[in-house]
């Protein structure tokens, strides 16, 4: 993916163990496609040399506002002009302090004091120790940096280089990135709630076994993430399956169709966007066994009973909010033959404004998809992409559905 492509980043660091993790960041930016300037405090240089900043980002470090290398020795107007963005990690106490003050003593801190702030955005992924990230003094600065126009990433939480456990570790240089590109996509969804069923269902058969599928949720989760880059407040509701919890993205863990049923038509209720990713298990045995089924030694599987699981999609399609138009549903249909036909058949089934069908045994579990988008009107396929690259996609179209006034009902 070069999703940074064209984009020209200025990548601040101030003083921090958490530089060396800034190496990677550095990296990371370049492979998505950026161009990297470094700007670092002499702090971060205690911590980092700007020998190995500069052989990263393959352009010279900058470190001094005296630097005689600007033909007009003003580097922090150069800089912070040529920037599409300026990512200041880590960020420590000190230094968020310094932008609270408006303070311009070093260049890293008067390149942020100059910055065009209309147009190029500044954001900040502080890193320090547990109780300097809760002292008040800290919380005030950064609300105030905030209100000023910065954006703050957050920090993660655990064990910290001093020894201490708790919130105040800098974001890993994969989720900083992941945040930055969200920053550049635009909000076509700023203000809807999407709800979104991802994965599959597993249904016990007693407390050892159990019946599944063979969905990854990757699809599900790339439109998380997707919906969550396009401006939406988003709740994933994930059956069992192994991925991270896209950046800024509610997860309600399931296991089965009931519990994944329960979470999304609470969920619902406020939702504007359903998206119906989940391959839900069509039945569930009727009874599974409080303890372990045992082999008898007849040498036949005993008889389990299957009754029907609620279809959710269903019922959320038909439920108050959507039938008067405040929540747009979306269904998806996996087929393993005659696409457009099942595709069609099942939309009007389900009662659902769009469908979105894909052939599942070329879908599960692969990085990319291709898909058919069937409305009333008619279909519209997207060709084979990434899964995030298409889930952007299909963002786009639902979002101009929603811009656009309401089409009659079949
Ligand atoms: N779905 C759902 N709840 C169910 C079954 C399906 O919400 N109990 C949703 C899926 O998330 C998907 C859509 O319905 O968006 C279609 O799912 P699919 O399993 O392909 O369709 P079925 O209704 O099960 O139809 P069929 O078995 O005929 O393929």
């Amino acid at each position: 993916m070069t999703e940074l492509a064209g984009k020209h980043i200025v990548l601040g660091l101030s003083g921090g163990v958490a530089c060396y993790k800034s190496a990677e960041l550095c990296r990371q930016l370049i492979k998505l496609g950026a161009t990297v300037q470094v700007v670092m405090t002499e702090a971060a240089t205690q911590f980092i040399t700007p020998v190995t900043m500069q052989a990263l980002s393959n352009r010279p470090v900058y470190v001094s506002q005296w630097d005689g290398r600007e033909a007009n020795n003003m580097p922090h107007i150069n800089l912070s002009r040529e920037a599409d963005a300026i990512v200041v990690a880590p960020a420590s106490a000190d230094f968020v302090a310094q932008l609270v003050q408006g303070r311009a003593d070093e260049l890293l801190a008067l390149l942020c004091l100059a910055r065009p702030s209309s147009h190029v955005p500044l954001l900040l992924a502080p890193a320090m120790n547990r109780e300097m990230w809760g002292h008040p003094a800290t919380q005030r600065n950064l609300r105030q940096v905030q209100a000023d126009g910065a954006t703050v990433l957050g920090v993660g939480s655990g064990e910290q280089a001093c020894g201490e456990t708790g919130d105040g570790r800098m974001l890993e240089p994969a989720e900083i990135a992941e945040e930055l590109v969200a920053f550049f996509q635009p909000k076509r969804l700023a203000g809807q709630r999407v709800l979104i069923t991802a994965g599959p269902t597993f249904e016990a058969i007693d407390p050892i076994r159990g019946v599944t599928n063979h969905s990854s949720g990757k699809m599900g989760f790339a439109i998380a993430r997707a919906a969550r880059e396009a401006g939406a407040e988003v709740v994933l509701v994930a059956g069992p399956v192994h991925l991270p919890t896209p950046r800024g993205v509610r997860r309600i863990d399931v296991q089965s169709a009931a519990q994944m049923r329960d979470a999304a038509v609470a969920e619902a209720a406020r939702a504007t966007v359903f998206i119906a990713t989940a391959a839900v298990a069509d039945w569930r045995p009727a009874e599974p066994s409080r303890q372990k089924i045992k082999k008898d030694g007849s040498g036949r599987m005993p008889v389990l009973h299957f009754v029907e699981n609620t279809d959710i999609l269903h019922t959320v399609a038909q439920g108050e909010r959507a039938r008067s138009g405040a929540l747009f549903c979306v269904g998806f249909a996996a087929e393993s033959h005659d696409l457009l036909a099942h595709a069609r058949a099942k939309r009007e089934r389900k009662g659902i404004p769009l469908l979105v069908g894909n052939i599942g045994p070329a879908a599960f579990g692969q990085d990319d998809n291709q898909l058919l988008l069937v409305d009333a009107q008619g279909v519209r396929e997207l060709p084979r992409a990434s899964k995030l690259t298409l889930a952007r996609d299909l963002v786009a179209d639902i979002a101009a559905r929603l811009a656009a006034p309401p089409v009659p009902q079949p």
